[in-house]
């Protein structure tokens, strides 16, 4: 009712300025106010408000093709990843289209358009509450998060002119209602651990307490140097979270002996991100991704992409990494990160957008892996679920994701994420995988887990790697840290080492990882016990083959060197 009302005074007002006549309007998206938020007032009209809107690629189905076909061993076009200028031909918006959607815009008093993003793919400019409920039949409010931090000013609904659809993929913010980044190890414990020396050996100790040697012992990870300095490792940062260089140093003398304990990790900036280096500035969660990046992947340059709050809600912060890394002349061959959301929090559309650009950084032969999360099937709430929430951005096709396994013989990690997308449909890569644990669970006819989650959609984590007290040095201190933020680093690590040895013969990096992961499930650790309860549920089972708790299983480092080689060949 009301959004007829703004059409109707829109229109009185209109007229009387003679305006240019006002376009045929359709719905772009819509939903339901979401359960943990409550409205918190009606802004006055002219609070000013910045918006994005995001323009459709020239030719985003091109793209998708031409990532699958990069990606996928026995292609003849594997390995050929893009250049920039190629990526750009595919994904940015053609230039008519970025005319036609700022005339419009123009026509309706709008100036001052900026372009932003790797492609140019974003357009955005700065207008009032009463300008921009006009110009999309919104009704921006005020909403607040029921026992949280989370404030935002949102619309339940906005619409676009119709013969400007084709154009356009969305507007930010609008119907998104996505809660401050969820990141940070599941637990710590300030308990020190004994500081004996090691060797990389792995001692008994690892069913309990996992070091760099438990890792590398595990999973057969080399400690020869890489030599290549073209392949970096990035690490993602958010949420004021600094890595600290005494902590890496202190790490590196007391786990990795034999290395330079000067080795370091360089950092840039984005949104405003900052670097600081004191004890009170030491963030576990950064710690823990440079201390198993820098600490497993011996030699392999690394950079900590540090983002700042100078981007609307942190959330664009994920987007304005990749597009960084997308225009380096040589981006990081990987990157991992250890910040998530709950699924339900996207719209189709701003999960489709975020998607996009993990594709574009797989044609462009970067592999983004992701952490899984830490609430088994509940996704990063709490609260009592009825239906289980998938974690995003592991539900995006184009990431691998990352879940977590504990003790040594290894099992499934209680609280590592998995289980099935809502949005997202599944992946030609997975399609055995997923029909073998369906079947082998007879989970589509046990009624406990009926209408819980999707059989059809899109299966994480995909792989797992330690993630259960892992030593870590923070301000100063060994503490025992868990989650699979822990599990993340570590197979990137593996991915960094197996790129190293790819480059110094000449082949391409593995860029987008899942078709080679997928075919080539012997290279893994398979792990058939363990589960991931919530939502008052025993949630998932590890079992044989690919599952929902723990994906193929943990890396095994000389049998997947030997299959990239293979397949490079
Ligand atoms: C709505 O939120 C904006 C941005 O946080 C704030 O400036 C404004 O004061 C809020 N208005 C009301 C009525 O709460
Ligand atoms: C490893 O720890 C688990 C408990 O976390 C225990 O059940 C198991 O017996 C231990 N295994 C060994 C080999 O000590
Ligand atoms: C699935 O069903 C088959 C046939 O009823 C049965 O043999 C098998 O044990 C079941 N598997 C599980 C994990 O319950
Ligand atoms: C359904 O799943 C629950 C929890 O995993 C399990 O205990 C139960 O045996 C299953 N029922 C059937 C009929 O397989």
């Amino acid at each position: 009712m009301v959004r007829l009302a703004f059409t109707a005074l829109l229109f009185a007002f209109a007229t009387s300025l003679a305006a240019p006549a006002r376009r045929a309007m359709v719905v772009h998206e819509q939903r339901e106010l979401p359960a943990h938020f409550a409205s918190a007032g009606v802004p006055s009209p002219d609070t000013p408000l910045t918006l994005k809107i995001a323009l459709t690629a020239n030719d985003r189905d091109g793209l998708e093709q031409r990532a699958l076909d990069v990606s996928t061993p026995g292609n003849i076009l594997y390995g050929q990843h893009l250049s920039f200028e190629e990526a750009k031909s595919f994904a940015a918006p053609p230039s008519a289209r970025v005319s036609a959607v700022s005339a419009w815009l123009n026509e309706n008093g709008v100036a001052d358009i900026t372009t932003s993003g790797a492609f140019g793919q974003w357009i955005g400019f700065t207008t009032t509450i009463s300008t921009a409920n006009a110009l999309f039949d919104a009704d921006f409010q005020n909403f607040t998060e029921v026992g949280g931090p989370t404030q935002l000013t949102r619309t339940l609904a906005y619409s676009i002119p119709a013969d400007l659809q084709q154009h356009i993929n969305l507007v930010y913010p609008t119907t998104d209602f996505v809660r401050k980044i969820s990141g940070g190890p599941k637990f710590q414990s300030f308990k020190s651990v004994s500081k004996t020396a090691r060797a990389l050996a792995a001692p008994s100790s690892c069913n309990s307490t996992v070091t760099p040697a438990c890792v590398m012992d595990l999973y057969g990870i080399p400690i020869t140097p890489a030599t290549e300095a073209s392949n970096k490792l990035g690490v993602s940062g958010f949420s004021e979270q600094w890595p600290q260089t005494a902590d890496l140093k202190s790490f590196l003398e007391e786990f990795r002996p034999d290395t330079s304990p000067s080795t370091t990790f360089t950092v840039i900036d984005i949104d405003a991100g900052e670097d600081p280096q004191s004890p009170s500035d030491a963030g576990s969660e950064a710690n823990i991704d440079v201390q198993y990046s820098v600490g497993i992947a011996t030699n392999v340059p690394v950079t900590f992409y540090s983002v700042g709050s100078d981007n609307p809600d942190g959330i664009l912060g994920f987007e304005d990494i990749i597009n960084d890394m997308l225009a380096e002349a040589a981006p990081p061959h990987v990157l991992t990160t250890s910040y998530l959301f709950d699924e339900d929090e996207f719209t189709p559309d701003l999960a489709n957008q975020f998607c996009d650009n993990y594709m574009a950084a797989g044609a462009r032969g970067v592999s983004i892996l992701f952490a899984s999360g830490d609430g088994g099937v509940a996704g990063t709430t709490d609260a009592s679920c009825s239906f289980f929430i998938p974690t995003f951005p592991s539900t995006c096709p184009w990431v691998t994701s990352v879940g977590a396994v504990q003790s040594v013989p290894e099992t499934g990690a209680y609280f590592s994420a998995g289980g099935y997308s809502n949005l997202f449909s599944r992946p030609s890569y997975q399609t055995t995988a997923l029909a073998n644990y369906l079947t082998i669970t007879n989970l589509t006819t046990n009624a406990t887990y009926e209408g819980k989650f999707s059989t059809t959609g899109r299966g994480f984590p995909d792989v797992a790697a330690q993630g259960f007290n892992l030593e870590i040095v923070n301000a100063g201190e060994t503490i025992l840290v868990g989650g699979t933020s822990c599990s993340s680093p570590i197979f990137t690590s593996v991915i960094a080492l197996i790129n190293d040895r790819l480059v110094a013969a000449g082949n391409s990096p593995l860029g987008f990882l899942n078709p080679f992961l997928y075919a080539n499930p012997g290279s893994f650790f398979d792990i058939t016990t363990g589960s991931n309860p919530g939502c008052d549920t025993d949630g998932f089972s590890a079992a044989v083959g690919w599952d929902p708790v723990t994906g193929l299983g943990t890396p095994n480092f000389e049998s997947l060197l030997a299959a990239a080689l293979a397949a490079a060949a």
